[in-house]
């Protein structure tokens, strides 16, 4: 089996390493503030392939293009008053914006999945500036894991994942938000919340100063984020636990003790003090450890649904989903 070059993500020879592996077309794991990222070079339709593969991904799911600084955005997308305004408050930050694809933009086809819009994020985290910055250009990031599966907060998940597939692991250690970005649509006037995520819906609401589209029912556009499994442990997850049985792990929050805790087969709590943003860092690690104990579930306490809560409970519902009841969860 091939194993990756796993180099430090702080030090600067192997980011100045990890770019050139970019422009030869490999694969590049480097962490970001939200969760680790998958990343190739966005202009590069054979890396890009690489991309879907490595995470068997359908190829009519698009990727995000993540850019050292809103000027290399802005040669990628087509922004309007709402997309700039965005711009200008949440970058470098957890919020990606949709927008019409510029003429002369150097992201593929492949990337965007065919669509005339493309996904850009600018990331607020050293590691992943300084690459970006060495690079020169958009790098295609889909999160780290397996399609489908819990996302990389940890460069040990990301190896475990997809280790085999990759050219290098940037480790920058446990990322600082652990949850993904927050994904907006800004297109013909409007803006549109395609995925919950690291930034409240209210706080964007207030930047633009108007409400937020949601979702439509049978809106067509693809955010494997939305799907309905997603995120999805081994192991079947049972939300709004009350009770839980002896070979049922338990997740619980803010120290809560639901029937049964004491003769589980494992108990773990996302913040005991009940903070949200640590309940949303430490999310996707304790779903994979709870994974990999194979309890007969994982049960799951219910989780306030304000600030990053709702983000927290949207993984939470999709998650809960089976993977078999969907092949939509061959996913992001
Ligand atoms: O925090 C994050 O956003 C992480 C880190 C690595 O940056 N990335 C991430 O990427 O979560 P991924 O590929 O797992 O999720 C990207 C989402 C998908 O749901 C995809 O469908 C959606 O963005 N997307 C990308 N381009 C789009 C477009 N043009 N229109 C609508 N949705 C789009
Ligand atoms: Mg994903």
């Amino acid at each position: 089996m091939r194993h990756p070059l796993v180099l430090s993500g702080h030090d600067q020879d192997a980011i100045t390493h990890a770019a050139q592996a970019l422009r030869g077309g490999g694969l590049v794991a480097f962490a970001t503030e939200t969760v680790y990222g998958l990343g190739a070079d966005a202009a590069n339709a054979n890396a890009v392939a690489k991309v879907y593969e490595a995470k068997g991904r359908p190829s009519f799911n698009p990727l995000i293009a993540h850019l050292s600084d809103t000027d290399v955005a802005e040669r990628e997308g087509v922004f309007d008053a709402n997309a700039a305004t965005l711009a200008t408050t949440f970058w470098p930050g957890p919020l990606t914006l949709v927008v019409p694809r510029a003429a002369g933009g150097s992201v593929c086809d492949l990337a965007t999945a065919g669509l005339d819009t493309v996904a850009l994020r600018v990331p607020d985290h050293a590691g992943a500036r300084a690459l970006l910055a060495a690079f020169g250009g958009p790098v295609v990031a889909p999160s780290a894991n397996r399609s489908g599966y819990v996302s990389a907060t940890q460069a040990g998940h990301v190896i475990a994942d997809i280790g085999e597939r990759l050219d290098v692991v940037l480790d920058s250690g446990p990322t600082d938000i652990g949850i993904e970005s927050t994904i907006v649509a800004c297109l013909e006037g409007a803006c549109r919340l395609l995925r919950t995520g690291a930034i409240a819906a209210a706080d964007i609401e207030a930047a633009i100063g108007c409400d937020l589209a949601r979702p439509k029912k049978d809106d067509s556009i693809q955010a494997p984020g939305m799907l309905a499994s997603h995120y999805a442990p081994s192991v079947p997850v049972r939300l709004d636990a009350t009770h839980v049985a002896p070979d049922e792990a338990l997740i619980t929050f803010a120290g809560a003790r639901p029937g049964g805790v004491n003769d589980c087969m494992a108990v773990e709590d996302l913040s005991p003090s009940g903070s949200l943003r640590e309940a949303a860092a430490r999310l996707f690690t304790v779903l994979r450890e709870m994974d990999a104990k194979m309890p007969r579930a994982i049960a799951i306490v219910p989780i306030p649904d304000d600030g990053l809560g709702a983000a927290i409970n949207d993984r939470l519902r999709r998650a809960a989903v089976p993977h078999t009841t969907s092949r939509q969860a061959e996913t992001a």
